[in-house]
């Protein structure tokens, strides 16, 4: 799976990227006339000079941390995706603040931006060729908790436009901050002198770095864990670990690899999801201001914050399953921040089937509201595998040390890692 997603990937964004550079400095062949209606593909905007993947790695890098580019003057892309929180958020809130006053909450939980190098682009019925029978695996891909945008360029634009978060009006105006950005005279240096003059190859130009920036394999995707370098056989996991990766794999009990997948496929160092899309029920966050609103629901994949899904009642309460790599790291945990310690998010599996009351709130007359976060009628949606499920026994589907263990093994997906004897024992994948 992880191969058939690279090769998209590459296609469509480092091929034309190593193509760009090559050509740098020669005349470009003119690019095939384009019919009148449609626009020119992003890839292909005819910037005056074509920067290397370095240059705009750099580039990227400077603009993720510039502040100038939001209304408020304080928002950068650094402020909720925190590069010593693996590009998630460097608090425990469920939501942040943005806005021209700093003062708008968010709606959802900032995700961390490493390893989505894989990703492929949402599709409603995404087939892996694993073998000889293509099973169709559902929703898949994209990027967001409702993979929403198809790539981080893309992407870029939700924050940069959004009015909570840092809320320029329009594209233009995000340019015309980015003009007299620090950054500016780097830009015109990188994509041509007359860069500005062109307000949609100056956007471009933006969001093109942004994104380059966020493929650099040292920044966004080491594959520098302990369990990588167990993987390698250059580490060796403590009892404690040991005990929680069987628990994560196996099928009866955690059976977390399931859905985020822990071993390494043809060549490929696991991702820890499988970019699928699923409903968990996690209970709702009081905390979260839009959840004031008894009316207001967030349903992931049918809306509202993706449109193109609404009605699509089998898709309500579906989000994308996040990679845990760096998990350790975060402070708030599921797509609305229901809890901010790990243990918590751990137990919620193993508890969300045998003891709900100690997960979910309790009406007016005592009864549990189990799936209080969805309208009953999108409840069938929630998955039921293990660890889920009812048990003929009634116990939790994870001891206490089972989730103890577990979250011991997570803790071994944090990357930075040095093996005993140094940094230098690491060789390349
Ligand atoms: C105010 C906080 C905030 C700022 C500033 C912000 N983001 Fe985000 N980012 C979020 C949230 C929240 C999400 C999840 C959005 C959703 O699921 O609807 C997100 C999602 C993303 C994703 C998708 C990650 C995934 O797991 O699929 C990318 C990529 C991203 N942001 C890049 C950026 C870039 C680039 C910038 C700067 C231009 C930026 N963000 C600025 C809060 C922020
Ligand atoms: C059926 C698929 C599935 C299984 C099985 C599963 N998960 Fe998840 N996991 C998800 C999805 C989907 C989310 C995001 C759900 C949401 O935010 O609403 C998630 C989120 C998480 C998060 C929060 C991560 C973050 O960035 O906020 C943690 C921690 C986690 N899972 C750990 C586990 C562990 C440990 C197990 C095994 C006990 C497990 N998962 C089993 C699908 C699954």
């Amino acid at each position: 799976m992880l191969l058939r997603h690279l090769r998209p990937f590459i296609l469509r964004t480092v091929l034309p990227l190593l193509a760009a550079t090559t050509a740098a400095g020669a005349t470009l062949p003119p690019p095939p006339a384009p019919a009148a209606s449609r626009p020119t593909p992003f890839y292909a905007t005819p910037f005056e000079r074509k920067p290397d993947v370095r240059t705009l790695t750099a580039l990227g890098r400077a603009l993720f941390f510039d502040r100038t580019l939001s209304a408020s003057g304080s928002l950068s892309c650094a402020s909720c995706h925190d590069p010593a929180h693996a590009f998630g958020p460097a608090n425990h809130l469920p939501v942040q603040f943005g806005g021209p006053d700093g003062k708008r909450p968010g709606v959802r939980a900032v995700p961390s931006l490493k390893y989505h190098q894989t990703m492929p682009p949402f599709s409603e019925h995404f087939f892996d060729n694993d073998g000889n029978d293509s099973e169709d695996q559902g929703p898949t891909g994209g990027l967001a908790w409702d993979g929403r945008a198809d790539s981080a360029h893309e992407q870029a634009a939700a924050p940069l436009l959004s009015p909570f978060e840092m809320a320029n009006a329009d594209t233009a105006s995000a340019v015309a901050k980015l003009r007299g950005s620090p950054n500016a005279s780097a830009l015109r240096e990188a994509f041509g002198p007359h860069l500005f003059d062109n307000p949609q190859h100056a956007w471009n130009a933006l969001v093109l770095a942004l994104e380059v920036f966020q493929q650099s394999p040292a920044d966004f995707y080491p594959y520098d864990s302990k369990y990588d370098a167990f993987l390698r056989g250059q580490a060796q996991l403590s009892a404690a670990e040991t005990r929680g990766l069987a628990v994560f794999n196996d099928a009866n009990r955690g059976n977390c690899a399931h859905c985020h997948p822990s071993a390494v496929k043809r060549g490929s160092f696991p991702q820890f999801t499988d970019q699928g899309f699923i409903a968990l029920g996690v209970p709702r966050n009081p905390a979260i201001p839009a959840n004031a609103s008894p009316t207001y629901f967030d349903l992931g994949l049918c809306g509202p914050l993706r449109t193109d899904l609404q009605g699509h009642d089998a898709y309500c309460g579906l989000f994308r399953t996040p990679s845990l790599r760096n998990v350790a790291l975060r402070g708030v945990f599921f797509h609305n921040g229901a809890y901010t310690r790990l243990e918590d998010a751990v137990r919620f599996y193993a508890r969300r089937d045998a003891s709900p009351q100690r997960v979910y709130p309790r009406d007016a007359a005592g009864k549990t509201r189990k799936f209080d976060d969805l309208p009953p009628r999108f409840a069938a949606n929630v998955n039921v595998e293990a660890p889920f499920g009812p048990r003929a026994d009634g116990r939790p589907a994870l001891s206490q040390a089972e989730v103890a263990d577990i979250v011991a093994f997570l803790k071994t997906l944090t990357d930075g890692y040095l093996p005993p004897g140094g940094a230098n024992k690491v060789a390349g994948r």
